[in-house]
């Protein structure tokens, strides 16, 4: 797959990171109810997200990578507030997101447009195209509904589509097609942040770099903040300014992707980058792999001290009694392990 090339500097036109966040995540947390007793009350809860916090700047990118169950869509959908965090914040243009109700919360979450995984789900098949691209401005009074189709048309062009796709129906589209009006519709209200949770994993590898090229390109043009949720490094380390690496509902190491990427500090994002092929044979040749063994422990019953300790090759007895925090080990970069928290 030929991949878009991106600026791997964390700070494009000379921002530095602190300087405009558009969103802060604090101390999430999540918990789903998964066993209730006869009387309906809850014992046994799984954690899916523990006190993550995420900062994501105007104009960037924050990939977040993981392997599968490690809490990375439900971070997501709590930013967008498609979920309710048990606790913490997220601070959205110097709001708290966790604490709008009623209207408030509706006006709010058109701050925030995700981007899901399966394009056929996400759109209503009795609907035209022209009405799924155009809803939201409707939903939010921002256009007549005589306007409707002009509008959807416009954005349709900005997601590289033939307006006259406006009068089809979600079933006369291929996937990629499908995908960029998802795009088109997330666009609509002009979002700070659009949150894409695995955008191209359910198309096929040629489209996969146009959709990806898209966001790049939509992201370019609009300056706009954007999460974007990955099991795949590749995709990550190509798209994103900053990366966020979380295992079992923590994130273990964080920074800028040119930090993170060239020197990984944590055991795990060790691992997984050495799983990512290298597209010079001899630079491949010479890495050795790092395979991690046994199963991840179970969200619901999760170990002492580090959670990744079971699995962790430098693991010690002290890894089981300490909970990491993040660590500053560079400029933009961050580490969960108490043996690579050194700077
Ligand atoms: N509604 C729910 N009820 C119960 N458990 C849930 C629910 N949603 C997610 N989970 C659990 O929370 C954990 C994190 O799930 P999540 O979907 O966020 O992971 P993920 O990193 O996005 O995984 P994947 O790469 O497979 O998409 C998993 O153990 C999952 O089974
Ligand atoms: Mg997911």
């Amino acid at each position: 797959m030929s991949m878009p090339k991106t600026d791997a500097t964390p700070t494009p036109g000379g921002a530095t990171p602190e300087s405009d966040p558009v969103v802060r995540a604090r101390a999430l947390v999540k918990t789903f109810p998964i066993k209730r007793n006869p009387l309906g009350r809850t014992v046994q809860r799984l954690h899916a997200v523990e006190r993550v916090d995420l900062t994501v700047y105007a104009g960037q990118t924050l990939g977040i990578v993981g392997e599968s169950g490690s809490g990375k869509s439900t971070v997501g959908r709590v930013i967008a507030r498609l979920l309710t965090p048990d606790s913490g914040t997220v601070e959205i243009g110097g709001h708290d997101l966790t604490k709008a109700r009623g209207r408030q919360l509706w006006r709010a979450r058109a701050n925030v447009q995700m981007i899901f995984q399966n394009p056929f789900a996400a759109l209503d098949p009795t609907k035209t195209i022209g009405h799924a691209v155009a809803e939201p401005l409707l939903v939010h009074g921002r256009c007549r509904r005589r306007d409707m189709y002009q509008r959807a048309a416009e954005l349709l062009e900005r997601a590289a589509l033939d307006p006259a796709l406006v009068d089809r129906y979600p079933g006369q589209l291929s996937g990629g097609q499908r995908q960029r009006v998802c795009i088109a519709r997330a666009l609509a209200l002009s979002p700070r942040l659009l949150v894409a949770d695995e955008p191209t994993s359910a198309l096929d590898l040629s489209t996969r770099s146009e959709i990806l090229n898209l966001l790049l390109r939509l992201q370019e043009d609009t300056g706009q903040a954007m999460i974007l949720i990955s099991h795949d490094v590749t995709t990550i380390k190509h798209l994103s300014h900053r990366v966020a690496v979380m295992y079992l509902g923590r994130v273990v190491e964080e920074g800028a992707v040119s930090e993170l990427i060239g020197s990984p500090r944590h055991p795990y994002t060790q691992a997984l980058l050495s799983a990512v092929p290298e597209p010079d044979p001899m630079t491949q040749r010479r890495r050795t792999r790092i395979v991690l063994t046994g199963d991840s422990p179970s969200p619901i019953d999760l170990p002492s001290g580090c959670r990744f300790r079971t699995r962790c090759p430098i693991a010690t007895e002290e890894c089981a009694v300490l909970d990491p925090p993040l660590i500053a080990v560079g400029k933009d970069h961050r580490v969960a392990c108490i043996h690579r928290g050194g700077a």
